[in-house]
């Protein structure tokens, strides 16, 4: 069964409104709503004050209904009576501005009082909830470092230190690698250390680079404190919390091995006709995080969002198609912020499954009629890729550090490749370099300037075993912290490369009208391979980089000597993929149609509101705006 629903907030409603709720939950074909995920003032009035009556009412109503619950820990917004009794559990910015309460995240994630009082919330509500009959699922805290992606304060201070003590054991260990003679920046004790605060010019590489793995870690820990107290509580049912897509400040890597089930939150713009390419490519990056388990798409939007400039509508039938592009990327729910659209507060402009003009309009319409489409479907998980993108959390802190030689948008390189994929319909695992890559045909590891050994000790043998392997400029740069390996550039990949960079030269991030090269140019030398002069490459790159193409043992390897846009990473990909012996599932579809594989064939989506003709083997098909068409091809097809 596919779960639909969305966020639901019953404590801003009047118990009258509960009724109807359910009433139009089943007719919407909802069977899970997020429960309470705001809920901590409501549940604890202060901090001897608890009602769960209001609480134990929702939930029986909703369980008697058949409606499942993925019950929050409510730990994400903290109560104004917390701040009055313990000012400093607020987050502080690296200008030293704490970030006072009124709005929602105002927590410090090292807060010992912040620790205790979320613990003994948990607590209260895993004892009394965990054998409910209407909680399937447990949504923990809710977008962990949305607003605040890093924490500056003092209790900050305390817990960095104690986590670098760990990491290197003692100072001088963590002098010599992070290089501190360096403008005298030694320090004598851990004690010295602070969180890198505001300061006159550039803070140390290897701090900066520490300071963001500290910060995905302390707060993972936060995670990982309400998930052992709701398993110790009794709890069965999975435990996870929502995700934010590729979200720079988590490494949701590590996240992914300690949640159940990836869930993850999306909001594509309407109005931009090619987020629905970005939104593929978080839907691949959930499945990826843990391969064999659907994913759930725990909020999206119905219709329009409140928080950007402009607020474009969804066209109709946007809604399902995004929807239905997330299935076929391995999603198992389809979830809504949220339920009811609200009254009151910063969200009442935010569209909602259930909107405030009620449901005499084109969203309920639209909620409806997917949720009916639903019933007669099943998960169905599509099948292994044979190409995957390298995505790598520790490279992309890496490359935000500042004074390189052009400043590098990692998530945009990433996103440039993955565009030329999707445009060329062509299907796509996410990984990271030291994982198994057997099972792959094509690997593309752009920009990856950070590179460990066991990654490139994977690279290369993915090459060596046959693998075409694709890498741009600034690969194989530096070590774990973030320091140049001894003996030059690329010191690790330079036989699979067949040559090495000797330096690096800054262009325009966005590149220039001539070529399709940007960012970052090597001057490479050639040493083994043979400099691939396909005029087609050649031209795009506009003379400003070269293909150095290397056969290494069994496979390819195809190096960049730039980063380039879509349009260069597409010129490339001609070579790539013909040597990988990957295609497209059917030649010749639109741009804006995407093909997902399934077990037996392909979903179709048009991704646009004008219908296109398609032709597939043997026939002629037009897909309506929107619209949705799986078809099946014999084997000789796929
Ligand atoms: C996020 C939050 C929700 C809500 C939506 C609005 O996803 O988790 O609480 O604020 O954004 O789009």
């Amino acid at each position: 069964m596919i779960g639909y629903g969305g966020d639901y907030y019953p404590e801003q409603w009047s118990e009258e409104v509960w009724a109807e709720d359910v009433r139009l939950m089943l007719e919407a074909g909802v069977n899970l709503v997020s429960l309470g995920v705001f809920a901590w003032s409501r549940i604890q009035s202060d901090e001897g004050e608890w009602d769960f009556a209001w609480l134990d009412r929702i939930l029986d109503l909703l369980g008697e209904a058949g409606i499942g619950v993925n019950l929050a820990t409510a730990t994400a917004s903290i109560p104004q009576w917390a701040v009055r009794r313990y000012p400093d559990i607020v987050p502080v910015t690296a200008d030293g501005v704490p970030l006072g309460p009124g709005s929602r995240q105002h927590y410090s994630p090292t807060s010992p009082d912040y620790r205790r009082l979320a613990a003994r919330l948990v607590e209260r509500i895993g004892t009394r909830y965990a054998a409910h009959p209407a909680v399937r699922m447990w949504h923990v805290n809710n977008e962990y470092a949305c607003h605040v992606h890093a924490d500056y304060s003092d209790h900050a201070a305390v817990a960095f230190r104690a986590w670098l003590e760990r990491r290197y054991g003692d100072v001088d260990t963590l002098n010599r690698t992070w290089g501190t003679t360096f403008w005298s920046q030694r320090y004598g004790s851990f004690d010295e250390i602070q969180p890198p605060r505001r300061a006159p010019y550039s803070l140390n590489p290897g701090g900066l680079l520490d300071f963001r793995r500290f910060t995905s870690d302390s707060i993972l820990e936060l995670y990982m404190m309400e998930r052992d107290i709701l398993r110790a509580a009794g709890a069965t049912q999975p435990i996870t919390t929502n995700f934010m897509g590729a979200f720079e400040p988590l490494d949701y890597w590590r996240w992914a091995q300690e949640v159940d089930v990836i869930a993850d939150d999306s909001y594509p713009d309407p109005a931009d006709p090619a987020s629905f390419r970005a939104a593929a490519f978080t839907r691949d990056l959930m499945r990826s995080l843990k391969p064999g388990t659907p994913w759930i798409l725990m909020e999206q939007a119905a219709n329009a969002v409140n928080w950007r400039q402009a607020n474009a509508f969804k066209a109709p039938g946007q809604m399902a198609a995004l929807s239905d592009q997330a299935l076929a990327r391995g999603a198992g729910s389809i979830m809504f912020f949220q339920w009811r659209q609200s009254v009151r507060g910063s969200e009442k402009f935010h569209s909602a499954m259930l909107p405030h003009a009620g449901t005499a309009t084109r969203t309920w319409s639209e909620v409806v009629e997917y949720g009916s489409s639903l019933r007669e479907r099943d998960v169905d998980l599509p099948p292994a890729a044979r190409v995957a993108i390298v995505v790598d959390w520790e490279n992309w802190w890496a490359l935000d550090q500042p004074d390189h030689p052009a400043t590098i948008d990692y998530l945009a390189e990433i996103q440039a490749w993955y565009s030329a994929l999707h445009a060329g319909h062509v299907f796509a695992d996410i990984v990271r370099a030291d994982h198994d890559l057997a099972g792959y045909d094509l690997v593309i590891a752009p920009a990856l300037y950070l590179l460990t050994e066991a990654g490139a000790a994977s690279l290369r043998s993915f090459v060596a075993r046959g693998g075409t392997l694709v890498t741009t400029a600034f690969t194989d740069v530096v070590d774990e912290q973030d320091a140049f390996r001894p003996g030059g550039f690329a010191v690790q990949l330079r036989e699979v490369f067949g040559g090495y960079p000797v330096d690096f030269e800054g262009l325009p991030a966005d590149g220039d009208a001539a070529s399709a090269t940007r960012g970052i140019r090597e001057e490479f030398v050639v040493t083994t391979g043979s400099e691939v002069t396909d005029p087609a490459v050649t031209s795009v790159l506009g003379g400003r980089a070269v293909l150095v193409r290397n056969p290494y043992g069994d496979g390819l390897s195809l190096h960049v000597t730039t980063l380039t846009d879509q349009a260069g990473a597409a010129c490339v990909l001609d070579v790539a993929l013909a040597s990988a012996g990957v295609s497209a599932p059917i030649d010749g579809l639109p741009n804006a149609v995407e093909a997902v594989p399934t077990t037996d064939g392909v979903v179709l989506i048009n991704q646009q509101p004008d219908a296109v003709t398609v032709q597939l083997p043997g026939r002629t098909t037009t897909l309506g705006g929107f619209a949705v068409e799986r078809v099946s091809l014999g084997a000789a097809d796929r």
